[in-house]
């Protein structure tokens, strides 16, 4: 386990998944309390002055997310999230999925995370100190939320693997289509990266068949041509609720054009 996404945090990525994922929850409790079951956690809260600042990723994303002008409303919804934890004006803490989760939830909802690394883990019960609402899980993020929700009704699932083992992709496909299978009231959404389009393709191809109504939500920063690059992302939301296409293409069209190379793209399509 070498992947630490501190040097990550608050980059384009960031941005795109945590804006659609903050939409998610408040779509999802506008129906009532939900469940947010979150495989791969994280450290929850991250200083951007630590590896952030020597990667130099959150300066070419939260940085420029903070200081631009006319933000559609669900990038100033994270704005929000994220000036609130840097009251001084600075843009020095950035949330993680389970803080910007935990501090979405209305009353009722609930939030457990998985996280695999200890050291993280503890971060991370750091993070959410406080909160019961909020529980934190050490282990394999996948089998536990399988496994949480067939305990629940209709839960709101984050799978945002680090994909440096080769069967990411293969196990995250797995979970979302065990998930549905059993709840097809479940939410289940999929980060990944797009490095180059065969391998999105091929995920794509092992939802296929086996999810119910999904949207691909995409941010092309450049063109796919470099598969070293992370040249983009996606969110890929299984059974999203109501208004998530207008969502996406607010949130990826604002990434896309605001933080990509001249020709970067949103790509919002459903299958
Ligand atoms: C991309 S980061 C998560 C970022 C977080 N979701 C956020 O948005 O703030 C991936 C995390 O998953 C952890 N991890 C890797 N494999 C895992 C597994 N099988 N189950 C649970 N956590 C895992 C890594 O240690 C790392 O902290």
């Amino acid at each position: 386990m070498n992947y630490r996404h501190s040097f990550h945090a608050g980059n384009f990525a960031d941005l795109v998944k945590h804006a659609l994922v903050l939409w998610l929850v408040q779509a999802r409790q506008a129906m009532g309390p939900v469940v947010v079951l979150d495989t791969h956690a994280g450290a929850g809260l991250y200083d951007l002055s630590g590896d952030a600042a020597r990667s130099k990723e959150a300066e070419a994303g939260v940085a420029r997310l903070m200081t631009a002008q006319g933000r559609p409303p669900l990038m100033d919804a994270l704005a929000n999230e994220v000036r609130a934890l840097n009251p001084d004006g600075a843009t020095r803490f950035y949330p993680g999925s389970p803080r910007l989760i935990v501090d979405a939830l209305s009353a009722g909802g609930c939030y457990v995370g998985f996280e695999l690394n200890p050291p993280v883990r503890a971060l991370l019960a750091e993070a959410l100190a406080g909160r019961t609402n909020a529980e934190t899980r050490e282990g394999d993020g996948y089998d536990g939320a399988v496994a949480e929700a067939a305990r629940v009704r209709a839960p709101l699932i984050l799978i945002d693997p680090p994909f440096e083992r080769p069967d990411d992709y293969a196990r995250a496909a797995e979970t979302a289509a065990a998930v549905v299978r059993r709840d097809p009231s479940a939410t289940v959404a999929v980060w990944t990266p797009l490095k180059d389009l065969e391998t999105f393709d091929a995920f794509i191809r092992r939802l296929q068949g086996k999810v119910g109504p999904t949207l691909v939500a995409e941010a092309r920063l450049r063109p796919l041509t470099n598969p070293m690059k992370m040249n983009g992302c996606a969110l890929v939301v299984v059974n999203p609720p109501r208004g998530a296409e207008a969502a996406a293409r607010e949130i990826c069209g604002w990434v896309a054009d605001a933080l990509g190379d001249p020709g970067a793209r949103a790509e919002v399509w459903t299958f």
